[in-house]
């Protein structure tokens, strides 16, 4: 399952250091821990993490600080409107319309849309599904078969990256169709047939279909991206059999792919809801669902969120809009991304164990395959180990585990960039 692809497990060490003997007797268990030996960052700026150590690493992982880690714009909106005021969404709070409307113009189509602020994409998650539910009078998802759309019962009922989810969506009452993810064998056309098949197979058994959702980059199923347009054949279909498209856009909004703000609009498709998080608040907990201004009508009753919504999140949500636009951070992550792209290109052309690379701007996937040409976790695994050596956070993903998962954030410069290449080719050569 996704999370434990690249974890930490007691029989990978001989002595269990007391900090993670204390962790354990603390927290819950189902909480995982990142690597053989597990990393303790205590400090981080810009896109470098540093441990207890002093040792610092480049971060290519974390999705969520994309505009940096301390973030000075974003502290002193987050300070400010603390030492101001920080009520709820029941006052009167001109600059939450205004965030709403900004996040709108994102997307020409969208001026008669309407958000919900939350402070979790599972939260948002679960709120499309439920607005779908009502909307269309069914209970039917159709989800890809590694997603991660978030941890509310109803959302850990369609991540079918963990374990559980369909006796949850049983328990639960919801229908869940899996169709294989447009990574590898299931790319483009063929994601459009199964989508179909998905379709045909819940009308035969009498299911009525609620929606579809989709990471409009697939990211946890490995990162699918091509050809470009798919995804607009996909809203169309379930328009054409009354379901609703939700975008969940967590992962690949906020500019990630280089080119659009939105993953989406790579595509060119027009979802009926789209919900975020993660970037929005740069590590503040913040997300949201903004749909069409029809599906309004479709939430039960009125909708309170004691912290979604609030002064400092929307503080902090107009600072890292500011930061993406005032610093040109998508194109920034274009052009970051496309030298990071054909490095790891180049890689491919001389190792038979890098099969393929996917990405778009900052959000980059590499297959690792055996000599035999299949998915080889174990060769995945130890170049996220070779890389943490070497000063560079990274980690895996995909159905078989074999993908590197890589995630630098908007802000690299040059250097970091040309640091990033130097040690992946260091770290490839020396596993294979
Ligand atoms: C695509 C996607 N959707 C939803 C979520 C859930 O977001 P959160 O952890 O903020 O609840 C995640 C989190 O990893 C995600 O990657």
């Amino acid at each position: 399952m996704m999370l434990k692809l690249n974890s930490f497990t007691a029989t990978d060490n001989k002595t269990v250091p007391t900090h993670i003997i204390r962790r354990r007797s603390a927290i819950s268990h189902h909480y995982e821990l990142f690597y053989r030996e597990p990393l303790n960052p205590v400090h981080a700026e810009g896109a470098w993490i540093t441990d207890a150590n002093g040792r610092k690493y480049l971060d290519a992982y974390n999705n969520v600080v994309s505009v940096g880690h301390g973030n000075q714009r974003v502290i002193d909106a987050m300070a400010t409107q603390a030492k101001t005021i920080c009520t709820h969404t029941r006052y009167i709070n001109d600059e939450l319309c205004r965030l709403s409307e900004r996040l709108a113009a994102k997307h020409a189509g969208y001026n008669d849309w309407r958000s919900i602020f939350t402070c979790s994409g599972s939260e948002a998650n679960d709120l499309a599904m439920r607005i779908a539910m009502q909307f269309t009078g069914g209970n039917g998802f159709i989800v890809t078969d590694h997603a991660y759309h978030g941890l509310t019962a109803l959302t850990q009922a369609i991540t079918t990256s963990m374990a559980g989810y369909l006796e949850l969506s049983r328990r639960l009452g919801l229908e869940v169709v899996v169709i294989p993810s447009p990574v590898g064998k299931g790319e483009g056309d063929s994601f459009i047939e199964n989508l179909r098949g998905a379709i045909y197979e819940m009308q035969s058994k009498g299911m009525r279909l609620a929606g579809g959702i989709f990471d409009s980059f697939f990211t946890s199923d490995g990162l699918g991206l091509t050809p470009k347009g798919f995804l607009e054949e996909a809203v169309t279909l379930l328009h054409d059999n009354d379901a609703l498209y939700i975008a969940d856009e967590v992962q690949p909004g906020f500019g990630r792919s280089g080119s659009y703000f939105w993953g989406f609009q790579t595509h060119g498709a027009d979802p009926d809801i789209i919900t975020m998080g993660k970037p929005m608040g740069n590590g503040y907990p913040m997300a949201a669902i903004m749909f069409k201004a029809l599906l309004d009508d479709y939430i039960m009753d009125s909708y309170f969120n004691t912290f979604g919504g609030n002064n400092v999140a929307v503080a902090v949500g107009h600072a890292v809009l500011d930061e993406i636009e005032e610093r040109n951070l998508l194109e920034n992550a274009r052009i970051q991304g496309d030298k990071l792209f054909l490095a790891l290109d180049q890689l491919k052309k001389s190792y038979v164990n890098i099969s393929s690379i996917r990405g778009s701007g900052m959000s980059i996937a590499v297959d690792v395959v055996t000599d035999d040409g299949a998915p080889n976790a174990e060769g995945a695994l130890r170049i996220v180990e070779a890389m943490k050596q070497r000063g560079v956070i990274i980690s895996t993903s995909g159905l078989m585990g074999n993908t590197l998962k890589i995630r630098p954030l908007l802000i690299y410069t040059n250097e970091e960039t040309t640091f990033f290449i130097e040690q992946i080719q260091s770290a490839v050569r020396t596993v294979f």
